[in-house]
């Protein structure tokens, strides 16, 4: 409590936790460079908060804090790894294709749209769950982790697609989830039925529950009849989470993976992979934090005190012997933290995605707002600066768990191809690795729901329920609509016809705008969406300087301008993008050299609205 401040922002954890702090406060990370602010001690943030951070707060900060590890110093040398240079394309297989008419998008399905794929350029699929499952979360609650999902498939589907994405040159990642399984897990129901046996210590049981609640809403705990104890389930009610400190679990773990890695997958998306470490007695969470951010607890176990070490040991005895790569899932971790859990030296994940540029400070998901792109800027620079020439960033706006990004900074639908472009503008050249979520390279926007009843997730009802209570029905529904999980799960529209072409049948959840949205027509038409993905990957795979270049940003300052240039020892790109919806006067001169790309079919003294376009500088 008598540790200044300046001396925890020294720490890696302190800063990011610093960091944090200030931007929900509104306050700006210069002014711990104050000399008096800096001199302060951390007992005094709590006075000055005005009662906003409390005592529980400040103590977990400290417990992590004491975690011991520096900051890495050693900047990457840009070694080459085939996960820097690819472009991966994450598939969410019930909503990709259904190949049999159930409704359902499958295996089959996805084998039959391989060469879609290809066409697009992409290197690599991120497949999400295929594993038996009843689904309360979609696949995300594991029954088998050795079997494939009935309504997916069977493992030969499995192993045939395994081939046919690696005779394209594509690679697997799996989504290995096992910071929880489903309770019809073998393990859960052995550990139920026998309190004693080998199982019995697999999972979180306690008399009686902690403060913490589940992301879906409620307490994260469940009375479990027969041990007449509670279950700790972070998510769902039916995915109960593991208990790491157990080494049985570990093994079991461990052997899981090396089993599917023999089979051939590349490497696997490590679902909340930074949760595992749960603190020894599971203390209460701060309230504070707990209504900060809609649920108590995690403040105790997202960066857990044993994580790293799980984390090495994992690569250590599964992934490394086969040369997998890991991207971890890690909401919530800052910058120094990411470097702790990604620096090249210290073995422990590969890549992560941090979720803090989703939405704009001081909003969450579930609020109708704008997103302002200038933010998006703001993050982009900081992490190109500090986080980038350590560790190889991962660039994404949208995922199965997120609205469509489009939707969020401009629902106009003039704007919704040119808005498209820039967004692919910036994830094609910024430095990391890009991830496109499936839909995104034919602009696809938030699904069109008119009552709950048309929605399908978990997530969506359990915080309906609760908001319901304090709001009523109505705002109630107008926030999940907001923020629904659902809006990104509708299925792919593939073409014109009935249901977008996804299916035969009747899909498991409605379709979204198919007759002006759609990869047939897009793929026929040059000046489309599709085909400026399409190009704009190529356009990466020939200019290694997108890929391994140093970035330098300009304009820093400058409302809706992000510029920047991309470098190697061969050539020079620049890449001018206007952030917002009004011309802006270029103030220096135009850009010199060749455009390669741009969403405009000419270049105008004006930066003209979402205007984004790459040109070459210097050429070899
Ligand atoms: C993150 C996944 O992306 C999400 O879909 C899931 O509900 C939770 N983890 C729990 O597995
Ligand atoms: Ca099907």
């Amino acid at each position: 409590m008598s540790s200044r401040i300046i001396d925890i922002y020294r720490n890696p954890i302190g800063r990011d936790l610093l960091r944090k702090i200030l931007l929900q406060l509104g306050w700006s990370e210069k002014l711990i460079d104050n000399r008096i602010i800096g001199s302060l001690r951390l007992g005094w943030i709590q006075r000055l908060s005005f009662g906003r951070v409390d005592r529980g707060l400040l103590e977990s900060i400290i417990s992590l804090l004491n975690t011991g590890d520096s900051i890495p110093e050693d900047k990457i040398s840009n070694t080459r790894a085939w996960w820097k240079e690819a472009v991966f394309y994450q598939v969410y297989p019930r909503s990709f294709m259904d190949s049999n008419g159930d409704g359902t998008g499958d295996l089959r399905g996805l084998i039959s749209r391989l060469d879609y794929l290809s066409a697009l350029g992409i290197d690599a699929v991120w497949l999400s769950p295929v594993y038996d499952s009843p689904n309360d979360d979609n696949g995300y609650d594991i029954r088998d982790y050795r079997k494939i999902m009935a309504e997916f498939g069977t493992m030969e589907d499995f192993d045939e697609l395994l081939s046919e994405l690696h005779k394209r040159g594509m690679r697997l990642l799996m989504d290995l989830v096992v910071n929880h399984t489903s309770d019809e897990h073998e393990w859960f129901k052995e550990a139920v039925r026998e309190p004693l046996g080998k199982f019995g210590d697999y999972y979180f049981f306690r008399d009686k529950p902690n403060n913490w609640t589940s992301y879906f809403g409620g307490s994260a705990w469940r009375y479990i009849e027969e041990r007449k104890e509670y279950a700790l389930h972070l998510f769902s009610q039916k995915q109960m989470d593991l208990n790491w400190e157990n080494k049985d679990v570990r093994e079991d773990i461990k052997d899981m993976v090396r089993w599917w890695l023999e089979k051939g997958v590349d490497g696997f998306r490590l679902d909340v992979i930074n949760y595992i470490s749960k603190p020894k007695g599971l203390p209460d969470g701060s309230e504070v934090i707990g209504k900060l951010m809609g649920f108590t607890g995690v403040e105790t176990y997202f960066y857990g005190p044993r994580l790293n070490e799980y984390l090495r040991e994992l690569k250590r005895d599964a992934f490394e012997p086969y040369g997998a790569f890991t991207v971890g899932e890690t909401p919530g971790v800052g910058i120094e933290m990411m470097k702790l859990l990604t620096a090249e030296g210290r073995k422990e994940l590969d890549m992560a995605f941090s979720f803090d540029h989703l939405e704009t400070p001081g909003h969450s998901r579930f609020d109708e707002y704008r997103y302002d792109l200038n933010y998006y800027k703001s993050f982009m620079t900081q992490h190109m600066e500090s986080y980038s020439p350590y560790c190889q960033m991962s660039l994404f706006y949208e995922n199965h768990d997120n609205p469509r990004m489009i939707s969020k900074v401009d629902k106009d639908e003039k704007v919704r191809w040119i808005l498209g472009k820039l967004l692919a503008v910036m994830q094609l050249t910024l430095k990391g690795t890009p991830f496109i979520f499936q839909g995104q390279e034919i602009g696809m926007v938030n699904g069109r729901f008119k009552s709950m009843e048309e929605l399908r997730d978990v997530d969506s009802f359990g915080k309906f329920s609760e908001l319901k209570e304090t709001i009523g029905e109505e705002k109630a529904f107008n926030r999940i609509l907001a923020g629904s999980r659902d809006n990104a799960r509708i299925p792919m529209q593939w073409s014109k016809k009935e249901n977008g072409g996804f299916t035969d049948g009747t899909p498991w959840i409605g379709t979204g705008d198919i007759e002006v949205c759609n990869a047939e027509d897009q793929m026929g038409d040059k000046a489309s969406l599709w085909s400026f993905y399409r190009d704009l990957i190529a356009l990466r795979k020939k200019h290694p300087a997108l890929i391994y270049g140093e970035i330098e940003i300009t304009n820093k300052d400058r409302k809706d301008i992000f510029t920047y240039f991309r470098r190697d020892e061969k050539e020079t790109l620049y890449i001018e993008c206007n952030l917002g919806r009004e011309n802006i006067r270029r103030k220096g001169v135009m850009p010199t050299g060749r455009m390669l790309i741009s969403n405009y079919e000419d270049t105008d003294e004006h930066l003209r609205p979402y205007e984004a376009s790459v040109w070459i500088t210097k050429e070899d």
